[in-house]
């Protein structure tokens, strides 16, 4: 059978490994035919966001790069369109694969139904019910068009279900996120910053902001900071600054015990966090990491479209009054912050399940033919 695997941005590469590995083996030692082509669509595109995670997680180099690059929702959803158009009319499919959350995801679910390609959605059925949030229109979009939904929790199979999803087309097979955790835990290392400010286990916090309702408006993202600062009461807070955010913290005179650090690679990254005292994020992907390594997660957000890894993991979603950070930071120093579980199914393969049940419904489809 003939796969597309779609990957735009950060969070899609650490999905995306898992599955390309799968294949791999299903090809080399399962009798599997399956050729792979993926597609990058270049909506992340510097090596410290895009190529370093290609090379840790032994992502084979993609067969096209569509190069779109950065812009608006809506220049980046058309770009994608147009583009993603061209490659799979000149490269058709029996199945697209689209992971995640972002425009990418969207934007090529959106060219392939409209060309008769079936979707299916890893990481489907997940809300946070935010529509402020691209990722939820990006979300819904991609849901409601899509042909077969791989779930990471019971409560995406659920949304899905309310949805009007038939049972069929809904597969619980866990968290491809959480595979490439599992993956890397034996490669972590240390970033430099690790050895720069002689960090040590347990000793510091970090903290990661992008989205755009903390940091587009300056004044909200430096009061944000200016608690977090305040809170942690003296321990160094390790800063990894996403693109975006460099934007504004650019106009801002900085905090003494923030360290402003570039974007990490995927292991650097992985190591600061499970050695962490506590992470303070408004990020999907690093609820369920911290949930898997059983680190206290703070959530900057008002929601979660991943309930489970603050109903069974370590995740507690703080909100984004400024006024939550430091009550939430005492209750980490005074070790009276909950202890948490690792959610069903988040057991390192996803991926073997999907691909299982990618060739069962494709051996099913050539046997109803
Ligand atoms: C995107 C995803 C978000 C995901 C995040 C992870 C959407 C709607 N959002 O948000 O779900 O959590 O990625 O990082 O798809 N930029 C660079 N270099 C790059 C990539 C981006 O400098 O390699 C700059 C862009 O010029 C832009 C900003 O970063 O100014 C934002 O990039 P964009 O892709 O628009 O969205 P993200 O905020 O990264």
């Amino acid at each position: 059978m003939r796969l597309t695997l779609v990957a735009g941005a950060r969070p899609n590469f650490m999905k995306i490994a898992p599955l390309m590995r799968e294949i791999r083996r299903v090809n080399a030692s399962d009798g599997a035919d399956i050729s792979v082509r993926l597609v990058h669509t270049g909506q992340h595109y510097d090596a410290n966001m895009s190529g370093q995670f290609f090379d840790q997680l032994g992502i084979p180099p993609p067969q096209a790069n569509l190069e779109v690059g950065s812009g608006s929702q809506a220049e980046q959803t058309a770009q994608i369109m147009v583009r993603f158009e061209k490659d799979l009319a000149a490269n058709p499919c029996d199945l697209l694969l689209v992971v995640g959350d972002v425009t990418s995801t969207m934007a090529c679910t959106i060219v392939a139904k409209k060309m008769n390609t079936a979707v299916a959605h890893v990481e489907a059925g997940i809300r946070s019910f935010d529509m402020t949030m691209p990722e939820e229109i990006n979300r819904m979009v991609t849901d409601a068009l899509a042909d077969q939904f791989f779930t990471t929790s019971r409560h995406a199979n659920e949304q899905l279900r309310r949805s009007g999803t038939s049972e069929e087309r809904i597969h619980f097979v866990g968290n491809t996120m959480i595979d490439s955790l599992v993956f890397s835990l034996p490669r972590l290392v240390p970033p430099a910053v690790w050895g720069d400010l002689g960090l040590a286990a347990g000793g510091y916090a970090v903290v990661t902001l992008h989205r755009p309702a903390n940091v587009d408006v300056p004044v909200t993202l430096r009061r944000l900071l200016d608690e977090v600062s305040a809170a942690v009461r003296g321990a160094p807070v390790i800063f990894p600054v996403h693109p975006r955010t460099r934007k504004a913290l650019a106009q801002m005179p900085g905090w003494s015990n923030i360290h402003q650090v570039e974007p990490m690679g995927y292991f650097e990254f992985m190591y600061l966090v499970k050695n962490a005292r506590a992470v303070l994020t408004d990020s999907g992907g690093i609820q369920e990491e911290t949930t898997y390594l059983g680190v206290p997660c703070l959530t900057l957000r008002d929601n979660t479209e991943r309930p489970e890894t603050a109903l069974v993991g370590t995740n507690e979603i703080i909100g984004t009054n400024p006024a939550a950070i430091a009550p939430a930071l005492e209750r980490v120093f005074a070790g009276a912050w909950k202890k948490g579980g690792i959610p069903e199914l988040w057991d390192g393969k996803a991926a073997e399940r999907i691909i299982a049940t990618v060739r069962r419904l494709a051996s099913a489809q050539v046997g109803a033919q």
